[in-house]
């Protein structure tokens, strides 16, 4: 089965009660949520008092996607406000290794995000000590944007390496960005195993119906 994360960036921050209920009802796997620093991406979001806040509204898994620099900095306080995973931006650290033990030692699970741009060759020493490689499939600070079709040659080329190394079943592939009901299935074609979705999801006239027509993709 194909994991569904939406991401509350594209809900309405006023009322995100409603919008985890939405997921909890229709079996979202993950709740995607976008922390931005206005440093590494020229936005602001979520920080961890409203993590802390939503906690006990969502039954879900939290899945925290830090576009900030120094993320070591801010891990712990994730951690302690009720994050289930963590990933982090390959390009906005110096000592990913160190990250990566630190984040474990919180057990959580630990991912490494990388922009479009960014080869897959910069995070592959890491390959067999992380749970999740989250895919940027648009440039991050945004919902909403055009989903980037080189995006989907990374995505199998990932895919390929993880079986090469034996890790295709322990390593998840993620992808985050301009993911719709149009492109999904080329997406999960590619080798994902979970898609990042939040205007596709949120924007949609009824979210709800919408969550449940993408959580019965499957790998074909
Ligand atoms: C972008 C964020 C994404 C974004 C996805 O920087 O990381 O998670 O919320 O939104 P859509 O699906 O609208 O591109
Ligand atoms: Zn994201």
């Amino acid at each position: 089965m194909v994991k569904i994360a939406p991401s509350i960036l594209s809900a309405d921050f006023s009322d995100l009660r409603s919008a985890l209920t939405l997921c909890d009802a229709g079996k979202a796997d993950y709740i995607h949520i976008d922390v931005m620093d206005n440093h590494f991406v020229p936005n602001l979001t979520i920080g961890p008092p409203v993590v802390k806040s939503i906690r006990p509204v969502s039954k879900s898994y939290f899945d925290v996607h830090l576009m900030v620099i120094d993320p070591e900095n801010i891990v712990e306080s994730f951690s302690d406000a009720g994050s289930d995973g963590i990933t982090f931006h390959i390009e906005a650290v110096n000592n990913p290794g160190s990250l990566i033990d630190r984040i474990k030692s919180l057990e959580l699970d630990v991912g490494i995000s990388l922009k479009p741009a960014t080869p897959l060759e910069e995070i592959t020493p890491f390959f067999d000590q992380i749970d999740r490689v989250l895919i940027m499939s648009v440039e991050p600070g945004f919902c909403g944007q055009i989903f980037i079709e080189s995006s989907l040659d990374k995505i199998s080329q990932l895919n390929h390496v993880l079986v090469q190394y034996g890790l295709k079943n322990r390593v998840e592939i993620e992808v985050d960005g301009g993911i719709k009901l149009d492109n999904a299935q080329d997406v999960i074609n590619a080798g994902a195993d979970a898609l990042v979705v939040g205007s596709g999801i949120f924007k949609a006239t009824n979210p709800l119906k919408q969550l449940s027509v993408f959580k019965q993709l499957q790998k074909q």
